[in-house]
């Protein structure tokens, strides 16, 4: 149901939420010191840079910039609204959110993707009424008990049965006066070719709904009972519904996955639930589309081992050559900010013999065949050299053939050492020389390399430090440390760090001399906010206090870039007392005096120059000057 969040259930969230408990859901995270580090979620990384902070509740990447509290942090990694991000660790910590009556407007404004989480929702529990007790129904549960899946299983993952009318789920909506548009926005329903009125996208099929992390229904899988075609049908996207981000059982999953470090991904509907209910749970299945790189993003926050099952070596070499294509892709698109680099993760292939797929494969030799196959399962690299030998043989054509088929493969590896031991590898598999293999890995290095400086020129993006595929993170955002001067950078840090300095930059009109015009704003609307929270900064709690306050300017600011520069200023670990502060303040200001010496130098040999339109400049740059240090020295006397 949709619910206005009050005010007052927003701060008992941010009272009770803690955002290393929410992010440790997402990232694995290690005690560094005060604060928590880990992989960044939002860029690929080997080292962790992303800081997570318990006292301040905030979070910031050293690597990409991103930062923000634990609300922003749950939007942008669940592209989800701030309202659902609310609820969602409402729900954790068990705090109610009141149902609230909805106005009529009120209710045109309730946001499009909760209405569809809402029917949805609606429609799960239709689907499982009808095949719990109808007569249909009865046929569909003797269909699924056939496949070998327990009562268990099949309630646990919320089976349905949809059934064979044309507009039965349109009746039932119509009934309870949802409108039949935004039934259509779901994709349950489907507009007449002549335009009059809906039918039903599912019928006659078992229904298998998709679930994202929240437990809210996305949308939804149906098979039919026999072999008719299309065997399956799917949702089509919807704005809740993204298929190269959803993964089929996740929600189950995700503390097995946990748990074990690893996680199986598998095809199929019918294969998820076998592995469910062999025990197997840390598994997860894509929904009719090939593994993406978001998928491997998503499940990067719960394990670092992907094994992915496959029932043939077609489809395991299709898979695996897939990876490969979107590490080279990503190194390619350097703009991009979420690229992800392999060595992160240990990704192993499981071809399962004889075209078994993981459900036939179960319900044949069980749980502990299966564990001991993927114990075997070689990782992508191997795997794929194991599959160009059995395919080409080693007689001397074959040996070409391996090595021209490959020599892409290895070039992908952007980790030297790691480069070199493979291709030592394949050579002493196929007893070739080493150095016949590297020359042709090398060829496909130096071209890859002039293609991406090619696309980087195209782009007007130059990239003059570029090395090799190592070196994308050379070429991303602005880091904290390009952003203004440190002097400027510190004593906006000071100002978030320590509050209780904030009337004296004021003053002082401390900001007037900033250089940098972003760093200047910030600081500026730091003092905005300072009547807000004087009254906090007053508390004797000095941990409260600074939890409270940058985390609560993170939920005022909405610039992504400003709220990471915030994070990173406030997430330092810096001792701030008055007398530290005073000392930078005067600091600031002397540097500011001098380089009211360096303008004179500038005007003498603008003179000398006889360039009147640089003088002209110099002199109003001076006039300038002279104003704001008359106001600094009447600032010091007064402060004294
Ligand atoms: N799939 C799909 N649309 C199809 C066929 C397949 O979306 N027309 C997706 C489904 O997610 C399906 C997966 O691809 O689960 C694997 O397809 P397939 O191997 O054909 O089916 P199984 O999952 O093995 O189903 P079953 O065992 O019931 O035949
Ligand atoms: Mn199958």
């Amino acid at each position: 149901m949709a619910t206005i969040i009050s005010e007052n259930t927003i701060s008992e969230i941010k009272n009770t939420a803690d955002i290393v408990d929410i992010v440790s859901e997402f990232v694995l995270l290690k005690k560094a010191g005060r604060n928590f580090v880990g992989l960044c979620p939002f860029h690929s990384e080997k080292t962790p840079s992303f800081t997570v902070s318990p006292e301040k509740q905030i979070f910031y990447c050293f690597g990409c910039g991103v930062g923000g509290n634990l609300f922003s942090f749950l939007m942008k990694h669940n592209g989800i609204s701030f309202p659902e991000a609310v609820k969602m660790i409402a729900g954790r910590y068990g705090i109610e959110i009141p149902d609230q009556k909805l106005s009529p407007i009120q209710e045109k404004r309730m946001s499009e993707r909760e209405s569809l989480f809402d029917v949805n929702r609606k429609a799960l529990d239709f689907f499982r009424n009808v095949l719990f007790n109808s007569s249909e129904g009865k046929r569909a549960m003797a269909y699924l008990e056939k496949r070998g899946l327990e009562e268990k299983t099949i309630c646990r993952f919320n089976l349905g049965y949809a059934p064979s009318g044309w507009d039965t789920l349109v009746h039932f909506f119509l009934k309870k006066q949802v409108p039949p548009e935004l039934i259509e926005k779901s994709g349950l329903i489907v507009s007449k070719k002549n335009k009059n009125g809906f039918y039903d996208r599912f019928r006659n099929r078992i229904i298998f709904p998709i679930f994202d992390v929240n437990m809210q229904v996305i949308g939804f899988g149906g098979r039919v009972l026999d072999d008719s075609l299309p065997k399956y049908l799917n949702s089509p996207e919807t704005d809740v519904y993204n298929k190269s981000r959803s993964l089929y059982g996740l929600h189950l999953a995700r503390q097995k996955c946990r748990e074990t470090g690893s996680v199986f991904i598998a095809e199929g509907y019918l294969d998820l639930l076998s592995l469910h209910q062999h025990g197997i749970e840390n598994s997860v299945a894509t929904l009719g589309t090939a593994l993406t790189a978001d998928h491997i993003r998503l499940l990067k926050g719960y394990a670092d081992r992907m094994i992915l099952v496959y029932d043939s070596d077609q489809a395991g070499i299709r898979a695996a050559r897939r990876c490969i294509d979107i590490f080279w892709k990503e190194h390619v698109n350097f703009r991009k900010e979420d690229v992800f680099r392999k060595e992160n993760v240990d990704t192993r292939i499981l071809v399962l013999t004889d075209g078994h797929d993981p459900d036939s494969y179960l319900l044949e030799f069980g749980a502990e065949a299966f564990f001991n196959a993927a114990k075997k399962a070689p990782g992508i690299i191997s795997f794929l050299m194991e599959s160009a030998i059995k395919k080409y043989g080693i007689s001397v054509e074959g040996k070409i053939r391996i090595v021209s088929e490959l020599k892409e493969t290895l070039a992908a590896i952007d980790d030297g050492v790691a480069r070199s031991l493979y291709i030592k590898e394949l050579a002493e598999l196929i007893s070739i020389d080493e150095s016949a293999v590297l020359e042709k890995v090398r060829e496909v290095l130096v071209k890859k390399k002039n293609d991406i400086r090619r696309i980087n020129r195209s782009n007007g993006f130059p990239c003059p430090n570029f090395k090799g595929p190592d070196n994308s993170n050379k070429c991303r955002e602005k880091t904290i440390s390009e952003i203004g001067s440190r002097l400027e950078r510190q004593i906006i840090s000071m100002m978030l760090q320590f509050p209780e300095i904030l009337p004296e930059i004021d003053r002082r009109n401390l900001l007037d001399n900033f250089e940098d015009q972003l760093l200047k704003s910030i600081g500026q609307t730091l003092l905005t906010l300072k009547g807000n929270f004087q009254s906090r900064v007053l508390s004797t709690q000095p941990t409260a206090r600074d939890c409270v306050h940058a985390s609560e300017i993170m939920s005022r600011i909405d610039d992504k870039e400003i709220r990471g520069i915030i994070a990173a200023l406030a997430i330092t670990e810096n001792f701030w007392d008055n007398e530290g502060c005073m000392k930078l303040i005067a600091q600031f200001e002397d540097s500011r005096n001098r380089s009211g010496s360096d303008l004179l130098r500038k005007i003498k040999a603008a003179e000398a120059a006889n360039d009147h339109e640089l003088l002209m400049r110099l002199l109003e740059e001076k006039q300038k000057l002279a104003v704001i240090n008359k106001q600094q020295k009447l600032n010091q006397r007064g402060g004294k």
